[in-house]
């Protein structure tokens, strides 16, 4: 891959999506696009800039960046925010629901990818909020830049391998075991998804399109792929879609400090917008 058709691509990928390529991964990116060479039916990736460039190809874009970013993830990923939840975040938002007036428990699932994340908050709420009295609904926002994992989201079936490491007895109460030709599959149950709401979304690009604040916002493992002014300007847009007391989880390795934010550390990669 010529360094000026790299430059071309990392340019149009931090345009559009902030994800930052550093020099370090041209071989990476160059190994990606193989795939949109082939349906695109382009020899080189040369043609593959040029047709980029054509407006006829706008489409493509969102092609890219579904080929450029990593959508790794698993049910229960960094299992110490589900325990976090279940045993600090969810009891004091129960507290507070009624002198607050919150209709609903609100979370938001700042790219989701696949769903893994977002139904593994879902079987974390559905169980820890079973007993509330009176009973409080709960909605999750689930949202990502690419199209492609978010149709895999909202069918919400997953193979046995992915979802191992869901205890036995939840994978009883929260998923329909296939039979026959789905053999293998595990579909979420109705119950929960239609609870969670799957759309596109950039999150750096203008306001979120929500009404409500929420009680807690999960955004892992994505800031690690944008540079630092663009994690501070992330991290004060989810701050100020917080409730006040509310929660933000970040990924393991997605360290805040060096931004200036105005939230509260909690814990490991946990933060909280000041009551
Ligand atoms: C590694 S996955 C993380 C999934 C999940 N949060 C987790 O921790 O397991 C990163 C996701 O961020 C999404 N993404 C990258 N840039 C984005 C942007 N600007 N806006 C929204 N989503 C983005 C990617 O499409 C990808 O699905």
């Amino acid at each position: 891959m010529l360094d000026r058709d790299y430059e071309f691509i990392r340019e149009l990928v931090y345009n559009h999506s902030r994800i930052n390529l550093g020099p370090d991964k041209k071989e990476l990116v160059s190994a990606r696009l193989g795939k949109r060479l082939r349906a695109t039916n382009l020899t080189s990736i040369g043609d593959y800039c040029r047709f980029l460039q054509d407006e006829k190809s706008a489409d493509e874009l969102s092609h890219l960046i579904d080929a450029i970013s990593t959508n790794h993830t698993f049910f229960f990923r960094e299992s110490a925010h589900f325990d976090f939840l279940t045993q600090r975040a969810i009891p004091e938002m129960i507290e507070r629901r009624s002198k607050e007036r919150w209709p609903t428990f609100n979370i938001w699932s700042a790219a989701c990818s696949s769903g893994e994340e977002p139904y593994s908050i879902a079987i974390t709420l559905s169980q820890a909020l079973a007993s509330a009295r009176p009973p409080w609904n709960w909605r999750i926002e689930a949202t990502d830049i690419s199209h492609r994992v978010l149709q895999r989201a909202r069918v919400g079936v997953y193979k046995e391998e992915a979802v191992k490491h869901v205890p036995p007895a939840l994978i009883r109460t929260c998923f329909q075991k296939g039979f026959g030709p789905q053999e293998g599959n595990y579909r979420v149950k109705s119950t929960l998804q239609e609870n969670v709401t799957f759309r596109q979304l950039n999150l750096l690009e203008g306001a979120p399109p929500f009404r409500d604040s929420f009680q807690v916002i999960f955004c892992r493992n994505v800031m690690i792929y944008f540079d630092r002014p663009t994690q501070e300007e992330l991290v004060r847009k989810l701050g100020r879609l917080l409730v006040p007391g509310g929660y933000l989880f970040v990924g393991h390795a997605e360290s805040l400090s060096g931004i200036q934010h105005g939230l509260e550390l909690i814990s490991t990669a946990i933060y909280r917008r000041p009551a």
